[in-house]
């Protein structure tokens, strides 16, 4: 089984369009060492052919083109995305969903119905694309029940509802519902190994702690290094749990909270912002991950499990 990073950045990319922090003007003008990444999106596979796309980055089309596998090339119109599957409705997840419009079939569209629910009505993708492809809804179960994708065999999923936020633009924004924002178990049922996939994470509870401690491999949100990144740059008014994402350094961090995790167990972080200081290959905050066994994805990373 495998997985590949297509976009390993939060919404924005690195360097985001109009952002001169620290990180994204020191890239642009080569003063760091950093290496650019595009928004947030993997793809999962257990044949190498027939890919599952979770999540929709704004940069898929970029992402295809840097990756030959995902086009098996079988007929004039082909593409190796057989389905894809949204985490949650932010734009940085769902808005490729778009550029996919020139699919000759309705495109099969796994996603909780409170996601769906979003994107037919405060981001009205599914209704737009109807006029295009379509697409072929499933609800996805969030009670636990393992389940496999038609056309994907040999992968095995599981949802698991997250404590994170719905996006801005929902009416639900401050009231998050169990299925706004989901977690991943991607399960190789040939060995058993397990991959759990949080890019969106506000709050590690004991249970999901068990969940983790029993996968090969978790590759979670990265998105911050302190709660105040974006206030103290003054770039927001708002703190990094405020939007739903636990910072890595602080009491009860994810630092904190992947040191509990087994010494075997993988830890890679994901969905990193353009403000977080691990970007930069010799910072302190990466040398940190570094003594504590913690990787950084990058674009481009596979994942084998
Ligand atoms: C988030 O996960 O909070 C998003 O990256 C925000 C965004 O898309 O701008
Ligand atoms: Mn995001
Ligand atoms: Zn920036």
């Amino acid at each position: 089984m495998r997985i590949r990073v297509l976009g390993s950045s939060a919404g924005g990319g690195f360097p985001q369009w109009n952002c001169n922090c620290p990180n994204c003007d020191g890239l642009r003008r080569g003063t760091v060492v950093a290496h650019a990444r595009t928004q947030s999106s993997i793809a999962v596979s257990a044949n190498e052919v027939d890919w599952l796309l979770v999540n929709a980055s704004p940069d898929i089309l970029s992402q295809i083109r840097d990756t030959p596998e995902l086009q098996p090339a079988r007929t004039v119109r082909d593409s190796g995305i057989a389905a894809v599957l949204l985490m949650d409705a932010q734009i940085d997840h769902v808005t490729g969903l778009l550029m996919l419009r020139e699919r000759s079939s309705p495109l099969p569209l796994l996603a909780t119905p409170e996601v769906l629910s979003d994107l037919g009505q405060g981001f009205p993708l599914t209704r737009i694309l109807s006029h295009y492809c379509g697409v072929a809804p499933h609800a996805l179960p969030t009670d636990g029940r393992s389940f496999t994708v038609p056309g994907l065999d040999g992968i095995e999923i599981q949802t698991v509802a997250l404590s994170s936020k719905p996006p801005p633009y929902s009416p639900f924004r401050d009231k998050p519902r169990p299925g706004d924002n989901i977690g991943l178990v991607l399960q190789n049922p040939a060995n058993g190994a397990r991959v759990f996939y949080a890019p969106g994470l506000g709050e590690v509870t004991p249970e999901l702690l068990q969940l983790m401690a029993g996968c090969a491999v978790v590759l979670v949100d990265g998105t911050f290094w302190s709660g105040d990144e974006m206030q103290r740059l003054g770039l927001s008014p708002k703190a990094a749990l405020d939007m739903g994402h636990l910072p890595q350094s602080g009491q009860g961090g994810m630092l904190e909270q992947l040191a509990r995790l087994p010494v075997a167990t993988r830890k890679v972080l994901i969905h990193i912002n353009n403000t977080n200081p691990i970007l930069i290959e010799d910072s302190a905050e990466r040398a940190e991950l570094t003594r504590r066994g913690i990787e950084v994805a990058r674009d481009g990373m596979d994942i084998r499990f």
